[in-house]
Parts: structure tokens; C-alpha cells; sequence
């Protein structure tokens, strides 16, 4: 790939160049990636608005009417299970004068407009428009709210902002296969904790994906459990990458409280794995449960993050199943706190005048391996 050619604000040529380079000889992403407002629009017309994006999970809707709200580069939205049992994300903007029909999440049959009270079933139809006799030509069987591309893959439901965009299953389907022995579809999330975070969503992306902060960031939590030197980040086929944490030592068969997940290999019941389907959909496996970091970029220099931790339905109906859920958002507190640390000096330091590019750790591939994507998906101007 060339990236010579590439145009990009605030970036120039011999940056990019450093980017693409192998990884013995790769260099970290300019500053500018991080913090230029512009190149942030880029992003989000290139990349965000044409990418599959998780914005929940299907067991978080189980019934008929059941809704959450949330808001996506600028759209209002919501997830919504239908009196058909159909799950779609759509638009929540009223057809009438703009304003949004819900807000918050909880279960109704009819959406109706706080503004003037036009009402919508939830599969989006408007069913309702009251005083608007002697409007010529208006019918209320041809409004219908606005639906985003989905898809339900194990359990989450992805979106796209593209109509032309590749299905997202057939493009992560060796990453499917690598982890289908965890079975996520049969997961479901016990417990959550949210986060606003002032940094652009990328210093949060990096910092999951490479185990060698662990020497100092993590050095008594992680490290002496998955040591930095004994990480590994295999080739991907495919718009991904996993890093591999190896344990240092078998854990106990109870580790957290939680049965294993039945029929993992035993390197998958002790092993850590943290991975990222591009652009920032980030899950780590454990031989219990998976944890989802689910990122929205708010702006160029913030993000809102939800922590989920999942576990097997199985587990989740275990009778002292909240105590472990206690237990471990505590422990992915504790875990978070301390990237917390390390993100807010990476963004102090990336917002420096000073600071250039970095060179990368061959234990850093997983940043190499999206600085590719990232590339690559920016070089596609798409029009
Ligand atoms: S804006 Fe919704 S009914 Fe008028
Ligand atoms: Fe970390």
C-alpha cells in the first residue's frame, strides 16, 4: 500500500510513511491522529459511518417493546424490540418538526412525540397524527421512521451507517471460528460500569490492545499473572486483531467464583485474550466470561465507555450470581483505574507541541496491525 499519496489533515507524507512501514520498523501515529478536529470529520465520514458498530446486545431488549436510547455521531437512536420480535435500531427523530420521540430506555407499545403528540409503533410506522385533517397529500401510512442497517452477530447487535456496506458476519468469520468455543451468543451482561473519558478513542483502543504496559502500569495486578514478555499477537485474516496474554501458571478451577465455560481447550480456560474487531469494538475472553468494552466516540477528545462483563446463562443464574458480579466490576475497576492512569498522561502528552511519533515494540503489533486498517480504510474515499 501506498500511503504517500494519502491527504490527510495535519499528517504529512513522511508521517504516514513511518506508520506503514514493517513493524521493525514502524512508527506510533502523529499526534495530529489524535487530536485534529479535521482529520476527526474524516474519520467519522470514512471510517465510523462506514463500518459495522456494536450498540448493544439483543438480551438487553428480551421483550416486546422494550427500548434504548443512545445517540451515534450525531443521531439520535434507539434499539428497539418490536411487538413482531424483531430487534432494529432507528432513527427516534420525529417526522413531523424534529424533536426526539424517546429519551432513557424502558418498554412501550407506541412512541409518542412529547412535542405534539405523534405516535409511532415499534417497528417505527407512524400510526397517529392528531389535527392534521385538511393537509393535502399527507399520509400517515407513508411515515415511517428512519431504520440503521443491523445485524445480530453472537448476541450483539452491529450497525452501519452504509447501505452498500459488506455484511459483517462473512468478514469476521475466521475471527467467529477462533472464539466460537466461548460461545458468546449464550452470554448475557451481569454487571456494567460507565466511564466519560477526555481522550480520543484510539490512547483507549491501544492501551487494550498491548500486554507490555503491564510492566509498569499493571505490574501487580496483570503482569505477575500475564507477563508483558509472554504476550503474542498472531497474523489476522481478517479486520481484527487478538492479543494473546498467556498465563503464567494454570489457574485454580474456580478462579472468580465462576464455572468455566464448558468445552474450552485448556490454554483458553487460563489464558487471557483481549481483541478488537476494527474499528473499536473491543472484547477480552477469559475462561469464566468475556468483557466488552463498548466505546462511543463523543468528539475528537472524548469518548463514553461501558464496561459489560458476560458471563454464560448458566452462570448467570447461579443463586449467589450478584456477589460475583460485585467481585468482578470491582476487579475491572481496579484493572480500568489503572489504564485510566495511563491514558490520561498518553493524552497530556500527545496534546504537547513537542511530542513526534514513537517507535513500536514488537509487542505493540496489535497498534501496528489497526494502524494499517486505519490506513487503508481512510484511503477509501468511498464517493
Ligand atoms: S415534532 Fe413530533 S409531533 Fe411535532
Ligand atoms: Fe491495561
Amino acid at each position: 500500500m501506498t500511503t504517500h499519496s494519502l491527504t490527510l489533515p495535519g499528517l504529512s507524507a513522511e508521517e504516514l510513511s513511518r506508520v506503514s512501514a514493517p513493524l521493525e520498523k514502524a512508527w506510533t501515529l502523529p499526534t495530529a491522529a489524535y487530536t485534529d478536529p479535521d482529520l476527526y470529520e474524516v474519520e467519522i465520514e470514512r471510517i465510523m459511518r462506514k463500518s459495522w458498530l456494536p450498540v448493544g446486545r439483543a438480551e438487553q431488549v428480551p421483550n416486546p417493546g422494550d427500548y434504548i436510547c443512545f445517540t451515534l455521531y450525531d443521531q439520535p437512536l434507539m434499539l428497539v424490540r418490536g411487538t413482531d420480535g424483531d430487534v432494529r435500531v432507528m432513527s427516534r427523530v420525529c417526522l413531523h418538526r424534529a424533536a426526539p420521540i424517546a429519551e432513557g430506555e424502558g418498554n412501550r407499545k407506541l412512541f409518542s412525540c412529547p412535542y405534539h403528540a405523534w405516535s409511532y409503533a415499534t417497528d417505527g410506522q407512524l400510526v397517529r397524527a392528531p389535527l392534521m385533517e385538511g393537509t393535502e397529500g399527507f399520509d400517515e401510512k407513508s411515515c415511517k421512521l428512519p431504520e440503521l442497517r443491523s445485524e445480530i452477530w453472537e448476541g450483539f447487535v452491529m450497525v452501519n451507517f452504509d447501505d452498500d456496506a459488506e455484511p459483517f458476519a462473512p468478514q469476521v468469520a475466521s475471527y467467529q471460528k477462533a472464539f466460537s468455543n466461548y460461545k458468546l451468543d449464550d452470554m448475557v451482561i451481569i454487571k456494567t460500569l460507565e466511564f466519560d473519558s477526555p481522550w480520543n478513542w484510539k490512547v483507549l483502543v491501544e492501551n487494550f490492545m498491548e500486554a507490555y504496559h503491564h510492566i509498569a502500569i499493571h505490574k501487580t495486578t496483570f503482569e505477575p499473572v500475564y507477563p508483558a514478555k509472554d504476550s503474542k499477537i498472531p497474523d489476522a485474516d481478517g479486520p481484527y486483531s487478538i492479543l494473546h496474554m498467556p498465563a503464567i501458571e494454570a489457574h485454580a478451577d474456580d478462579p472468580d467464583g465462576l464455572p468455566l465455560i464448558e468445552g474450552l481447550e485448556d490454554w483458553q480456560r487460563d489464558d487471557l485474550l483481549a481483541t478488537v474487531l476494527f474499528p473499536y469494538f473491543l472484547l477480552a475472553f477469559q475462561g469464566t466470561s468475556a468483557t466488552w468494552y463498548q466505546i462511543t466516540p463523543v468528539s475528537v477528545d472524548r469518548l463514553h465507555l461501558k464496561i459489560h462483563f458476560l458471563v454464560p446463562k448458566t452462570s448467570a443464574a447461579l443463586p449467589h450470581i450478584e456477589e460475583i458480579a460485585e467481585g468482578a466490576g470491582a476487579l475491572l475497576s481496579v484493572i480500568h483505574h489503572e489504564d485510566i492512569e495511563a491514558n490520561d498522561m498518553v493524552w497530556a502528552g500527545l496534546k504537547a507541541p513537542l511530542t513526534s511519533q514513537g517507535r513500536l515494540s514488537p509487542l505493540e503489533r496489535s497498534i501496528w496491525q489497526l494502524n494499517q486498517w486505519w490506513l487503508g480504510a481512510l484511503s477509501k474515499t468511498g464517493s
